[in-house]
């Protein structure tokens, strides 16, 4: 079976990639795809954030990335995928991802999506406390690959 794990990836975290790692166990592929959120204007261009996710998967044989500029349902059905992964850190997220789930499946009644908790050390983090932290000169290498530290320094410098 192959899973869909979208997201905007703004950048990458080590909670990101604490749910591929497992979703990567789970399914005969997974392929993880950069969306368009309407909500986010993002730091990094769809092309910086797919080689940012390339990079840190490298290690993972049935996981490939993506970049879609349409609907996530579309995006699934384009790479044959039964199911939607979705993290969930905190009970404030569920609301509003439990909307997304039932909207995508009004869109397509034949994808599930599963939510998979994440690991208890990153419920806290978000890409948008790394971006603020990375631009107020704080730590960041316990939440992000090193490669991601360079880029965000690259943007701040
Ligand atoms: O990492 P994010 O920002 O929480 O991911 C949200 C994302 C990109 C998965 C969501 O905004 C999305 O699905 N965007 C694609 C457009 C779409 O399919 N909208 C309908 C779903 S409600």
């Amino acid at each position: 079976m192959i899973a869909l794990y979208p997201g905007s990836f703004d950048p990458i975290t080590y909670g990101h990639l604490d749910i591929i790692e497992r979703a990567s166990l789970m399914f005969d592929e997974l392929v993880v795809a950069i969306l368009n959120n309407p909500q986010k204007q993002p730091t990094f261009d769809a092309v910086q954030r797919q080689q940012q996710i390339e990079l840190a998967i490298a290690h993972l044989t049935n996981t490939r990335v993506t970049h879609f500029p349409g609907l996530t349902v579309d995006c699934a059905r384009q790479h044959k995928a039964q199911v939607i992964i979705r993290g969930l850190r905190v009970l404030s997220d569920f609301e509003h991802e439990l909307q997304m789930a039932h909207t995508n499946k009004t869109l397509a009644a034949e994808i599930e999506t599963i939510f998979l908790a994440t690991s208890n050390e990153y419920s806290f983090l978000s890409s948008s406390a790394v971006r603020e932290i990375a631009r107020l000169g704080g730590p960041i290498a316990h939440l992000v690959p090193t490669h991601v530290i360079t880029d965000l320094k690259a943007i701040w410098a």
